[in-house]
């Protein structure tokens, strides 16, 4: 009999439909957010999953689920896996990475754009009716042409945004990563490694791009932003946790850096409350790589991975080795 996999939220119906041609499929298209309990339920008897990032699998879900093979995460981040978890249950991990990098890119420079040019808060002034004249000085941010950028993280989204500053901006691109690029791609990017100090030292706008991992925990905490320019921006487009948002909104409201653009937090959907009351910063709901055609593209590869690995093939994005696996053993 075909396998039968679940589809844990909503996605493409032309996606439902290519992997309803191989697996008997049950779908969540009335999106509803299961909690872990319903998740595990639902999971009953299937043996794959098509994940979002916000379904969280564990060794609890695992040991309650002994069917289940593989699960195929459509985000390249996949914190809410925990892969020593599924290595040692025998289960498949997966992530959807390359196909968003260009257009998570896209967001991560658009909310450089906007925080470094004061675009939502300007909008809100109009919007509430406090335009009343020219100003010389009315929402003066600061300039991005010609300025340093600095990216945390280089992995291929950090290179793509790189290239956008360093191509399209004239900017002095510095980075800093666990390792260095080849001399080749650091010329491609024109990004020159620095230290961790010194990127937090000379960068203008900051650009966080890093996964998330418990030791990434607070990498940007009161500390670091302390080290940064009165004039600098800093950009999370990673994860949540990254950053102290508790550090970083005192910071921003006492202009230690001059303003925020942020994607992501620390226990999403909640934002801290003392970041919506603060007018430098900018504030969008997890929506990088939300364009249609790369959601689609991410979801595709979800079920590329689920259709390769449940018809005895090599998975196309692995994200863990296994040593047993529960499909061998099936
Ligand atoms: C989104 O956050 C992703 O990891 O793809
Ligand atoms: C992260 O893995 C990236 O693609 O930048």
């Amino acid at each position: 009999s075909r396998p039968k996999i679940l589809i844990a939220r909503a996605i493409s119906p032309e996606v439902v439909t290519v992997l309803e041609q191989h697996f008997d499929v049950r779908s969540n298209q009335d999106d509803i957010a299961w909690s872990p309990a319903e998740l595990a339920e639902r999971l009953q008897g299937m043996d794959g999953v098509l994940t979002t990032g916000s379904q969280r699998i564990d060794a609890a879900l695992l040991a309650a689920c002994p069917q289940l093979q593989i699960c195929a995460n459509m985000a390249v981040g996949y914190n809410n896996f925990d892969v020593a978890a599924m290595t040692a249950a025998g289960v498949q991990g997966t992530n959807a990475p390359d196909v968003l990098t260009e257009t998570t890119a896209d967001f991560g420079f658009a909310l450089l754009m906007a925080t470094a040019r004061r675009i939502t808060e300007s909008e809100h002034f109009l919007r509430a009716g406090h335009w009343k004249d020219w100003r010389y000085d009315l929402f003066a941010g600061a300039e991005v042409h010609g300025s340093t950028l600095g990216i945390l993280g280089m992995g291929r989204i950090g290179q793509a945004i790189a290239r956008r500053g360093a191509h399209g901006f004239g900017m002095q691109v510095v980075y800093h990563n666990r390792s260095r690029l080849s001399a080749e791609l650091e010329a491609d990017c024109k990004a020159r490694y620095v230290s961790k100090q010194e990127l937090l030292s000379t960068a203008d706008h900051l650009v966080l791009v890093l996964p998330y991992t418990p030791e990434a925990h607070h990498t940007v905490g009161a500390a670091e932003i302390a080290s940064m320019k009165p004039s600098a921006t800093l950009i999370n487009i990673a994860r949540g946790g990254i950053v102290d948002d508790v550090a970083l909104a005192k910071a921003l409201a006492s202009k230690t850096i001059a303003a925020a653009g942020l994607d992501v937090f620390e226990g999403e959907p909640a934002v801290h409350p003392d970041l919506l009351a603060l007018s430098n910063v900018v504030l969008t709901p997890h929506i990088a790589s939300s364009t249609m055609g790369t959601r689609r593209a991410m979801a595709q590869l979800a079920a590329d991975n689920l259709i390769a690995y449940l018809g005895g093939q090599a998975p196309v994005t692995p994200v863990n080795r296994l040593e047993h696996s529960r499909r061998s053993a099936a």
